[in-house]
C-alpha cells in the first residue's frame, strides 16, 4: 500500500495523465455507444430502405463523426416549419422526422382546437421534389389515424394552393411539403394556421414542444388514402376551379384579350409545379399568347437545366427562358420558382432584356390592382384600403399609398408578418388589397394570405396586355409611376460572410456600446433603429414599433439627406445584406449619384470588406 502512495507521489503527472486518459476514454466510449445506440434504434423504426442503408453504412465504417452529424441534433422546427437536406437521421428530412413532426402537429392542434379539430381538418399539399409526395402521404395518414379530416391535394400543386384551401374550406391548419427554390437535395415542411397565414409565435414553440413529446413513431392502422372517408381529395374534386374563379373575380372589368396588341409571353416553371395550373388560369382569365420554356415546364426533381432553381438568381437561371423568348418572338418573360409562390419578370424594352426588380413589379401591381378596384367600384373609399410591404422593400409603395389616400403598413420581412398585419387591420374595418416584398413575392388579397406566384403571373400578364393596348410596356409604365409619385432609386446587395464572429464584430462596432455613429462617411445620420437590441432614437421612448429579435442582426439608418440604409444578416444564408434607397421628386440622375456615394460610404465605413475578409458581393 505504502509503495503505491509513494509511486503516486513521485509520479503525479503520469498518474493524473492516466486518470484523464481513462476518464476521457470512458466518455468517448459512452458517447460512441450512445450514438451507436441511437443508430440501432433508428434501424429498428425506419421502414425506408435508402435511409436505412445510409445508417448501416456509417455504422459498418465505424464513422462516429458521420453518425454524430445526423443523430447528434434534431432539425429545428420554427415559424418557417422545417427545411433541411434529405437523408437519414434526426438532423435531416426523412420519413421518421416527418412522421414525428406530423405527430407533434396533431397533438398541438388537439390542444388548440380540442374536439373541433376533427371536423375542421387540415389541408395537405406537396411540390414535385423527391419524397415530397411520400412525406405528404405519411402526414395525411397520421392525421386520419387520429380521426382528423384531411383535404388532400394528391398531385403536386403550387404552395399558394394550400393557404387558398385553408381560407375557403375554413380548416384549422395546413401543411405544404416543399423546399421552394432550395437545392434539389433539400426538402421542407411549411405549416399554416387557421387564417391561412404561415404560423407565427407562439405556435412554432408549441408545435416544437409537442414534437419533442411525441417522438416515438405511432403504430397506426392501414389507411388507404383513396378510400378512407376522412381523406377529401382536392384534385379529384377539381378544387382548383375555385381558385380560377377567385382569379376571375380579380379580373378588371371588361378585360378581353386582343390578338392585335397582346404581348407574347414566355413562361417557365423552373422544373417545378407551376405550368399545369398557370395554363388553366390563363384559359380562365383570357390570357392567350403564352410560350412555355419546353425544357423547364414539366416537374423534374433533378432541376437538370439550372444550377440553382431560383429565378431571383437572374441571368444564369433564366438563360433558357431568354433563348425561348428570342426564338419565339416574345418580349416578356414570367418565371415562377419551383413551388410557384414567387415570380420573376424580365422584359425586352427598347431592344434590351431588363430584369424588373421585385420593387418594380410590386409598385406596378399596386397601381394595377388599385386602378381595377376603382373601375369596378366607383364609390370605393381609399382610406379604408390597406397596402403592406416590408422594411427592406422600396419606400415607393408607402409614397404611392399616401398619395392615393390609402392606409400603408410596414412589417418585418416574410409573408407571415405581411398577411397577419392584413388580418389585424381587416378586423378594424380595412380591406387589405395588396402586400409584397422585394424578394419577388406578391399577395393580391387575403384570400391567399401568402405570396402567390400564379395569381401574380395572371395579374402581370393582364396588366402587360392592357398597357400594350396603349402601346406601353411595363418599363414605360414604371417610369410614369416614378414621375407621378417620386423617384425611388435603390441598391440592394450582399457580401458573403461565413464567420459568425466577424458578423458580430461588424455590427457591434457600429453599436459601439450604444454610442452609435453620427456620420456615415461624410453623410450625417439622423436616426438609427437597431432591431437586434431594440433601440430607435426617432421614438421619444427610444423603443421601435417593429418587433425586435436578438437572433438576427438588423440596423436601419436614416440619413439627413433622406437616404435609408438597412444592414441585416440573412436567417438562412451566410450573408450580410444591405438595402440602400434614396428618393426624390426631381432629377433621377442626381438621386442616383447621391445614392452611389452613400453605397460607397456604407461599404467603406460599416462593412469594410477587405479588413473583414468578406466574400465578393453579387
Ligand atoms: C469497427 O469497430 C469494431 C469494434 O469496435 C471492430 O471490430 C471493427 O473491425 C471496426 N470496423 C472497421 C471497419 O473499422
Ligand atoms: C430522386 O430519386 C431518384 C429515384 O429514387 C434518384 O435516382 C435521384 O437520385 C433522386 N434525386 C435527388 C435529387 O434526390
Amino acid at each position: 500500500m505504502q509503495s503505491i502512495f509513494n509511486y503516486i507521489k513521485n509520479n503525479k503527472k503520469t498518474v493524473a495523465g492516466a486518470v484523464v486518459a481513462i476518464a476521457s476514454g470512458i466518455a468517448i466510449y459512452k458517447y460512441k455507444t450512445s450514438i451507436y445506440r441511437e443508430a440501432e434504434k433508428w434501424l429498428k423504426i425506419d421502414k425506408n430502405e435508402e435511409t436505412k442503408k445510409e445508417v448501416k453504412e456509417l455504422v459498418s465504417k465505424n464513422d462516429t463523426k458521420g453518425l454524430k452529424k445526423i443523430f447528434g441534433q434534431r432539425l429545428s422546427f420554427g415559424t418557417a416549419g422545417l427545411r433541411a437536406r434529405m437523408g437519414a437521421g434526426y438532423s435531416q428530412m426523412n420519413e421518421i422526422t416527418v412522421a414525428q413532426t406530423a405527430q407533434g402537429l396533431v397533438r398541438y392542434l388537439e390542444e388548440q382546437f380540442k374536439d373541433k379539430i376533427r371536423e375542421l381538418g387540415v389541408v395537405i399539399g406537396f411540390d414535385a421534389r423527391n419524397n415530397s409526395q411520400t412525406f405528404a402521404e405519411i402526414s395525411a395518414r397520421i392525421f386520419a389515424s387520429q380521426k382528423i379530416k384531411v383535404f388532400y391535394y394528391s398531385e403536386p400543386v403550387p404552395t399558394p394552393f394550400v393557404p387558398f384551401a385553408i381560407t375557403q374550406l375554413k380548416t384549422a391548419a395546413g401543411v405544404m411539403v416543399t423546399a421552394s427554390h432550395n437545392p434539389k437535395n433539400d426538402n421542407g415542411y411549411k405549416v399554416y394556421w387557421d387564417n391561412g397565414a404561415q404560423i407565427i409565435s407562439p405556435h412554432d414553440v408549441g408545435i416544437s414542444r409537442c414534437i419533442e413529446a411525441n417522438l416515438d413513431i405511432w403504430e397506426i392502422e392501414q389507411i388507404d388514402l383513396k378510400k378512407n372517408p376522412l381523406i377529401v381529395n382536392l384534385i379529384e374534386n377539381q378544387f382548383d376551379h375555385k381558385y380560377y374563379e377567385y382569379l376571375q373575380s380579380q379580373l378588371p372589368t371588361n378585360y378581353k384579350s386582343n390578338p392585335q396588341t397582346d404581348r407574347k409571353i414566355t413562361y417557365t416553371a423552373m422544373h417545378g409545379v407551376g405550368y399545369r395550373w398557370f395554363k388553366k388560369a390563363c384559359q380562365a382569365c383570357d390570357i392567350q399568347k403564352i410560350e412555355p420554356v419546353k425544357e423547364q415546364v414539366e416537374p423534374d426533381p433533378e432541376f437538370p437545366t439550372v444550377e440553382y432553381p431560383n429565378p431571383e438568381e437572374g441571368k444564369e437561371s433564366l438563360k433558357l427562358a431568354i433563348e425561348t423568348a428570342e426564338r419565339t418572338g416574345c418580349d416578356l418573360i414570367l418565371a415562377n420558382d419551383p413551388d410557384a409562390d414567387r415570380i420573376a419578370v424580365v422584359e425586352k424594352s427598347h431592344g434590351k432584356w431588363k430584369f424588373l426588380h421585385g420593387n418594380d413589379v410590386g409598385i406596378l401591381l399596386a397601381w394595377w390592382l388599385l386602378m381595377n378596384l376603382k373601375k369596378s367600384n366607383k364609390d370605393i373609399d381609399p382610406s379604408k384600403l390597406l397596402m403592406v410591404s416590408t422594411v427592406v422593400s422600396s419606400g415607393m409603395l408607402s409614397a404611392f399609398a399616401q398619395a392615393e389616400g390609402i392606409r400603408y403598413e410596414e412589417t418585418l420581412t416574410g409573408f407571415k408578418w405581411i398577411a397577419n398585419k392584413g388580418f389585424d387591420l381587416e378586423k378594424k374595418g380595412f380591406h387589405c388589397v395588396f402586400g409584397f416584398e422585394e424578394s419577388i413575392g406578391y399577395m393580391s388579397s387575403l384570400i391567399v394570405p401568402d405570396k402567390d406566384g400564379i395569381s401574380a403571373a395572371v395579374l402581370i400578364s393582364q396588366m402587360a396586355n392592357y398597357l400594350a393596348g396603349f402601346g406601353m410596356d411595363l418599363t414605360e409604365k414604371l417610369s410614369r409611376i416614378h414621375q407621378k409619385y417620386g423617384h425611388f432609386i435603390f441598391e440592394n446587395s450582399y457580401f458573403f460572410c461565413y464567420d459568425p464572429v466577424t458578423i458580430s464584430s461588424i455590427f457591434n462596432k457600429i453599436r459601439n456600446d450604444g454610442n452609435y455613429p453620427k456620420f456615415c462617411g461624410d453623410f450625417p445620420i439622423k436616426f438609427i433603429r437597431d432591431l437586434t437590441v431594440c433601440y430607435d432614437n426617432s421614438k421619444p421612448d427610444l423603443v421601435p414599433i417593429l418587433p425586435c429579435s436578438k437572433s438576427s442582426q438588423m440596423i436601419t439608418f436614416t440619413l439627413d439627406n433622406g437616404c435609408i440604409v438597412t444592414l441585416r444578416t440573412s436567417g438562412t444564408e451566410p450573408k450580410i445584406k444591405y438595402y440602400i434607397e434614396m428618393s426624390g421628386k426631381d432629377d433621377p440622375e442626381k438621386i442616383r449619384s447621391i445614392l452611389d456615394n452613400v453605397v460607397k460610404a456604407v461599404i467603406e465605413n460599416f462593412l469594410d470588406p477587405k479588413g473583414n475578409n468578406l466574400g465578393e458581393r453579387k
